[in-house]
């Protein structure tokens, strides 16, 4: 089959053949993600294609091709089986927002001719594939795909296969249940498993592959997926459901005699009095959507009652009285770039994934997480592979799989490190997780010199020599155990009972020091000197940050979609490290502006770089004392002269040629000052 990249799906169809060209790649995009295969595309690129495929078309009517699929249920490409289904499987209308469904409500008001009475449902979307699940008295005898809506494919052979849908009810009743079936994120991760373990194909995300799960017949190993009802017909004119029972009182008939359904999902099933509080129930079901055990790609909404459905209707591909919120789309497919490799604080060689930037669901993502080896290996990843990424509310995007029909010809499996890559030691990789063969005293010792710097918890009398003893003798396992060691640990670390009455006196002052300090020393990845500054000012309080989520952080200045979850990852995999410091006395406070306060002071809204020597008071001020200057002046400290920089601080050059920066400052008309006359300007600043 052809196989074209994403990007050419967005091109607008313009010219008939390109016309032609793009409703082929709308074949094989849909037969692959309603068939066999992984699909080509994304959705997002595949409603791009569709919409301007519809465009021409709407632009061109008497050249409409006679088999376009843009008018067919599934666009005309899940596979139709022989079986008639009782009553049409009929799909559902869409909207995209808030407006879109209360456009809905005034539609359905104009059915009825009235408000709708009987209130109605909110229940989650979920996104797999449709099948109708036969019971007479009591047992699974048939399921069939939805097929073209009025007939389907017969795929009992999955019975026993799929939770929620069991093969024998606590009742011997008959009835014909609706739902969707698909693989949640666990069962999709095992999928993976078995299908690596057996040389197939991996699936590249738990959607895809679930349609041909279904019909697969012959594979020598089974994969189990999850049913969730969503409705329920009459089977051979046997009535099992109450005479007008409402939408909530089918399920709950269902789910009384054995099967799962939506009412069963984490998402649940609301009954709400109106669209307003409808609306409420969306947003709800939206924001716990990353935390889901299976996918969903909307939230449905229907009319509870079973009267008032029947004046809606239905149209020729929905039903009138039922409508979905799509949520927006949370993954996406990009090019797999590199995978680089980082040490932790307890040695595991963390893998993250290098991407193509793509933007998902308002944010460019550029990295996303990858597990370890044998999860690389599952997933059957290479470089240059196109990859499915998934991005839901403030989580870090992740991985899925590759889309393997789209690897590039040559490409090489993601190489998998030889050596430790922060040491070069070896590598213990007796677990799935690898690790350096020296433990915690790979990284350990850099991260706690680190922490000992000037700038963070300045015990300057904590040495390289110093540091490994603590780490070696099993003394210091991280930064709080520096405010725990004894007289004569310390003695013995460093070698003189002098020195560790130093080492232990500064060790004393550190507990003290402001939290924008302590914080900066726990090393967070991308938490640098001014960062943690940032963080400290706005939060105040250590505990204040560790309930920080997501989109908290992102109102510190710097922090931005991609950087908020890594941090609140990694300060909450640092509460035993937060707690220790707290017990051992440590400050957690930042210490309130006392002149100006915050931003009120004489550089507020000002970026502020510095270059050259500083003279005259600021001669001892090193950089980072600078930056904590500025930012104590209600500035920002900024590392290079651009349009957003106000004043560059430097020292005039003596006779020689001015520097880089101030040039570009000149070119610019940025302001630039002598380190005096700054000295002058940020007076009541000065430490
Ligand atoms: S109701 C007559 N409820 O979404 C009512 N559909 O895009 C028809 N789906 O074809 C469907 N979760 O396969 C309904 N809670 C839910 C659903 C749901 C997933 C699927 C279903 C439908 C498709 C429409």
């Amino acid at each position: 089959m052809t196989t074209l990249p994403a990007a050419q799906a967005l091109s607008a169809a313009s010219s008939r053949p390109e016309y032609e060209a793009a409703l082929q790649l709308l074949r094989d995009a849909s037969r692959t993600y309603y068939g066999d295969g992984d699909s080509v595309l994304d959705d997002v690129s595949y409603d791009q294609l569709r919409r301007s495929v519809q465009a021409w078309e709407q632009e061109h009517p008497a050249e409409v091709s006679p088999d376009s699929p843009t008018g067919l249920v599934a666009d005309g490409a899940a596979p139709v089986g022989d079986v008639a289904h009782t009553t049409r499987l009929l799909s559902l209308d869409n909207v995209f927002d808030a407006e879109g469904l209360v456009a809905w409500g005034v539609s359905v008001e104009r059915r009825l001719g009235r408000s709708p009475k009987g209130g109605f449902t909110v229940e989650p979307k979920i996104d797999g594939a449709a099948v109708a699940a036969r019971y007479r008295s009591g047992r699974l005898v048939q399921i069939i795909t939805r097929g073209d809506g009025s007939h389907g494919e017969d795929i009992s052979h999955v019975i026993g296969q799929i939770d929620g849908l069991p093969e024998q009810l606590t009742e011997p009743v008959t009835i014909e249940v609706r739902g969707e079936v698909a693989f949640t994120q666990a069962q999709f991760e095992t999928a993976n498993e078995v299908r690596a373990a057996h040389n197939a194909q991996v699936f590249a995300n738990p959607r895809n592959g679930t349609a041909g799960t279904l019909r697969a017949k012959d594979r020598p190993y089974r994969l189990r997926m999850t049913f969730w009802a969503y409705g329920a017909v009459e089977l051979d004119a046997v009535a099992y459901l109450p005479a007008g029972a409402t939408h909530a009182e089918t399920l709950a008939a269902v789910a009384a005699v054995g099967i799962q359904t939506t009412a069963d999902s984490a998402a649940g099933l609301h009954v709400v009095a109106d669209l307003v509080a409808a609306q409420g129930q969306v947003d709800a079901i939206a924001a716990m959507r990353a935390e889901l055990p299976v996918g969903i790609d909307g939230v449905v909404i229907k009319m509870n009652d079973a009267a008032e459905q029947a004046a809606a209707g239905f149209g020729s591909r929905f039903p009138h009285w039922a409508i979905a919120v799509k949520l927006a789309a949370v993954e996406r497919q990009t090019v797999l770039e590199d995978v680089v490799w980082q040490v932790g604080r307890t040695g595991v060689l963390a893998p993250t994934a290098i991407l193509t930037p793509v933007e998902i669901d308002g944010s460019t993502v550029t990295r996303a997480t990858l597990h370890n080896p044998a999860d690389i290996r599952r997933r059957d990843l290479h470089i240059g592979d196109t990859v499915t990424v998934y991005k839901a509310g403030d989580i870090i995007p992740r991985v899925q799989g590759a889309v393997v029909q789209l690897r590039p010809a040559g490409a090489l499996e993601v190489p998998l490190p030889e050596a430790c890559p922060n040491c070069d030691g070896k590598i213990n990789k007796a677990q799935e997780r690898w690790r350096c063969a020296q433990g915690s005293a790979c990284a350990l010792p850099a991260l706690i010199q680190y922490a000992a710097g000037r700038d963070m918890l300045d015990i300057d009398g904590l040495g390289p020599a110093s540091v490994a003893a603590l780490v070696a003798s099993g003394d210091v396992a991280d930064v709080a155990d520096l405010f725990t060691l004894t007289a004569e640990q310390l003695t013995a670390a460093s070698g003189s009972a002098k020195l560790a009455a130093k080492l232990a006196e500064q060790i004393e002052a550190a507990k003290a020091l402001p939290l924008s300090r302590v914080f900066c020393a726990l090393g967070v990845l991308g938490t640098g000197r001014s960062m943690s500054r940032r963080i400290a000012r706005h939060f105040g309080k250590m505990e204040d940050i560790r309930q920080a989520d997501a989109a908290a952080l992102q109102d510190v200045e710097g922090i931005g979609p991609e950087k908020a979850p890594v941090i609140v990852e990694q300060v909450a995999a640092l509460a035993p490290v937060i707690d220790k410091l707290i017990a051992a006395g440590v400050n957690m406070e930042e210490p309130q502006e006392t002149s100006a306060g915050e931003g009120a002071g004489p550089l507020t809204g000002k970026v502020v770089v510095v270059t050259g020597k500083m003279t005259g008071v600021l001669a001892a001020y090193a950089r980072s004392e600078m930056n904590a200057l500025i930012e104590r002046a209600g500035g920002r400290a900024g590392s290079s002269v651009n349009a957003k920089t106000s004043i560059l601080v430097a020292a005039p050059s003596a006779g020689g040629k001015p520097s880089s920066k101030a040039v570009k400052a000149a070119e610019l008309g940025v302001e630039v000052r002598t380190p005096e006359d700054f000295a002058e300007m940020v007076a009541d600043y000065l430490a």
